[in-house]
């Protein structure tokens, strides 16, 4: 007998913070483990964020709750923010802000999926699209990419998962895990896609602003009013302004789904936390300059491990345009040493070359593993160099 309902039995653990407690488990019993498991920034949050956050706790506003939906000058801070980034202006009751992109994201399946209503996820993905979905009585309908097409669905593979089911089209570029980045021209004919077929798209941007190398991340919703009409847009501050601590997640969209999903706040969290929402007020439009360090640091890092990365016997890798991950297929290094499952593959990796990588069996991709570069160059290096010699020997 248990106690657990069946909604929680069928849900699985998030495999990226799975890897990362595994990791510190060896490392606290004394293993000399580097871990590249999170997608998390390494540096803290800017000194200008954090003065704001201080200010407006010892000015007595961060004591009380706020409206639930979020402070009316940070939907005004997220509205600058829209101007500046995707070119074009919303009003306070087409934004709401809640704890975290990731809890946006549960609001935005709660709000507007019934039982059985579907909804299609390119994979890879995110580890926790399917099982929010899934959470809701919502039903994921993956559509499979491989390198082959950049890890990017097309038309042709939407139109064959649409149903009279589907719902939401959920669309994450750039790409946890991948790194790659829809272009205009793909986006354009996977809009008007939804238009026609009246599929709502789900646009998790929350990497928008880590691009690298030239490359351009182009907001779906930015492209026609009629996409945007059709679009939620889901961003936060977390990977940006190197906030994960903080739980900014905000969504942008048509006023029915935003005041529904407020309604969703305000019966489960109330408001986000006020000190975090003044800190993301500071955040969105203060000096940006911090921003940009960060970013070409990433950039740095992607370029300095990924010739290396390719190096290593058996590990085949795109170059990521976006985000923070590299998300070599392992295929044939699992075949030079023995393995069909990568998971066990990933844990060998662990216990032999002692490096925490994330299985791509949580990602819907059986044959990659991910690495985040979020973590300095040296250890990037020393975990290349260990992956390498692993496979050598
Ligand atoms: C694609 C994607 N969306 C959403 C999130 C959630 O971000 P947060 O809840 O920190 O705002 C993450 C975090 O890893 C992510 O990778």
């Amino acid at each position: 007998m248990t106690n657990l309902s069946n909604r929680v039995l069928n849900m699985k653990e998030s495999v990226t913070l799975a890897a990362s407690a595994r990791a510190k488990a060896l490392k606290a019993q004394g293993r000399d483990i580097l871990s590249l498991t999170l997608g998390e920034p390494d540096f803290v949050t800017p000194k200008n964020i954090q003065d704001a956050a201080i200010e407006a706790i010892q000015n007595g506003k961060a004591s009380f709750y706020t409206v639930a939906s979020g402070l009316p000058e940070l939907k005004d801070a997220i509205n600058t923010y829209m101007e500046n980034f995707y070119g074009y202006s919303v009003n306070r009751n087409q934004v709401v802000v809640a704890t975290g992109a990731k809890y946006i994201l549960y609001t935005f399946f709660t709000t507007v999926l019934n039982p059985g209503d579907e909804v299609i996820i390119p994979t890879p993905c995110w580890v926790s699209y399917v099982d929010q979905v899934k959470m809701v009585d919502g039903v994921p309908v993956t559509v499979a990419t491989t390198e082959a097409n950049d890890f990017k669905a097309t038309v042709e593979q939407l139109e064959a998962a649409r149903t009279d089911k589907t719902k939401v089209l959920l669309l994450n570029s750039p790409s946890n895990p991948t790194g790659m980045i829809y272009s205009r021209e793909e986006l354009e004919a996977i809009g008007n896609w939804a238009v026609e077929h009246n599929v709502l798209i789900l646009a998790d941007d929350i990497y928008g602003r880590l691009v690298y190398n030239g490359n351009e991340f182009t907001p779906i919703s930015s492209i026609s009013e009629a996409i945007r009409n059709q679009t939620v847009v889901v961003n936060g501050t977390s990977k940006t302004y190197a906030m994960t601590g903080w739980r900014v997640g905000f969504a942008v969209g048509n006023e029915e789904i935003i005041s529904g999903m407020s309604k969703v706040i305000s019966q489960t969290t109330s408001n986000l936390t006020a000190v975090s929402q003044y800190a993301a007020i500071e955040a969105l439009t203060g000096p940006q300059d911090s921003i940009e360090d960060m970013r070409q640091a990433f950039e740095e890092r992607l370029n300095t491990i990924y010739p290396l990365l390719c190096e290593v016997p058996g590990f085949e890798v795109i170059k990521p345009q976006g985000a923070f991950y590299l998300f070599p297929n392992v295929k044939k290094a699992m075949e030079m040493k023995g393995y069909t499952d990568v998971t066990a593959f990933t844990t060998a990796i662990l216990e032999e070359a002692e490096v925490a990588l994330v299985t791509g069996a949580g990602f819907g991709a059986p044959e990659n593993v991910r690495l985040s570069y979020a973590t300095d160059l040296d250890t990037l290096k020393e975990a290349v160099r260990r992956l390498k010699a692993f496979m050598e020997k």
